[in-house]
């Protein structure tokens, strides 16, 4: 099969198109044959082998990577299921996490998995499970109310674009925090107001909002939770961070903060979402509420000119490779 391959860490350049055998299922596998995997930051991450906690994270390894295919996201097709697997069948369309899904086929555990909603494309599909951490910030930390007041940080990117469309559908008026060329993009997927944090401070009006969700994580706790109403919410699932462990600092920061602010602080840790987890996420896009935003759809042979597109963090939505049917 064809499969994007890299034996060391770097830049998205290290990756490039080769063959490897098909895998076989193994017992609690089935083998999907990927129609479209995405492409985000944390690919770019992974494939860098920085910060450098990631290399000892299942994704990593040392001094070399583990896993010679990247990718994780993906949807596609099961076309074999190894012993013990009863939930899922031959022809099945699912989407999930999988570890080398920038390959033709790939193997999945069905826990990581769902059904494919039927209204999506097979690359939108694929950018559903990034949905997972705005869902869990917004929805079960941060419980995002109808009316309530709600501060995007980060709104055009992949979680941004779920994000405010998640707090829109519970009812919630979104402010988002964007450049200025991506108004029209936020404003489309339900933004009441958009601050361009390019031509003013969007964190200037104290007191303002009920909840804060951060998804870049730049600027100091103190100034982002000065922008909240008493008891407000500050959800966080990024931080600029160091080399070394990257935006762990941040976290571990918001929780020696915890016990001395009067705003609720939560961090988003969304590791490998359930079945139920991405079915949960299927109901809100068949329901019609939140929809996937995608930038630029690209081929595999392309993938590390898709990867540089990612890594320079200007993306608006998600990228994604779409692999043919054969
Ligand atoms: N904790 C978790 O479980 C979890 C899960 C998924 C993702 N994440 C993290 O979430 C973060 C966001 O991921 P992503 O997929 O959305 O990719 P991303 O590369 O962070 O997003 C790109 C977007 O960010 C915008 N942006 C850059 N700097 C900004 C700033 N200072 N203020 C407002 N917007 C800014 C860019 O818009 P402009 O071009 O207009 O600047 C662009 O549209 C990443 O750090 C990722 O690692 C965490």
């Amino acid at each position: 099969m064809r499969a994007a391959l890299r034996s060391d860490y770097g830049p998205p350049s290290v990756v490039a198109l080769g063959t490897r055998p098909r895998p076989r299922p193994g017992p609690g596998q089935v083998l999907v044959e990927v129609r479209a995997a995405l492409v985000s930051i944390g690919d770019v991450h992974v494939i860098a082998g920085k910060p450098y906690l990631v290399r000892l994270t299942p994704f990593g390894g040392i001094p070399r990577p583990r896993q010679p295919v990247p990718g994780l996201t993906f949807a596609g097709e099961v076309v074999e299921v190894g012993a013990g697997v009863t939930e899922l069948a031959p022809g099945d369309a699912i989407f999930g996490e999988a570890q080398g899904a920038f390959a033709e086929y790939t193997l999945a555990a069905p826990k990581n998995v769902a059904r494919k909603p039927a209204t999506l494309s097979w690359p939108e599909a694929a950018t559903v499970p990034w949905g997972f951490a705005p869902q869990l910030g917004l929805v079960e930390l941060g419980r995002v109310a109808k009316h309530e007041e709600v501060l995007i940080v980060g709104a055009s990117g992949g979680v941004g674009t779920w994000a405010v469309q998640i707090a829109r559908a519970r009812g919630a008026r979104v402010t988002a925090v964007c450049s200025g060329r991506n108004r029209d993009l936020v404003l489309g997927l339900g933004a009441e107001r958009v601050i361009d944090y390019t031509a003013e401070d969007p964190l200037a009006e104290p007191g303002r909002y009920d909840l804060v969700f951060d998804a870049i994580g730049e600027r100091s706790i103190a100034a982002c939770t000065r922008v909240l109403r008493p008891k407000g919410r500050y959800v966080c699932c990024s931080g600029a961070g160091n080399v070394l462990w990257g935006p762990l600092g941040r976290m571990l920061a918001m929780s020696l903060q915890r016990p001395f602010r009067s705003a609720e602080l939560h961090t988003v840790l969304a590791l490998s979402p359930s079945t139920e987890q991405l079915a949960e996420l299927a109901r809100w896009v068949e329901s019609g509420q939140v929809r996937p935003a995608i930038e630029r759809v690209y081929t595999l042979e392309k993938l590390p000119g898709a990867l540089a597109h990612v890594a320079t963090r200007r993306t608006r939505g998600h990228v994604v490779v779409e692999l043919q049917s054969h």
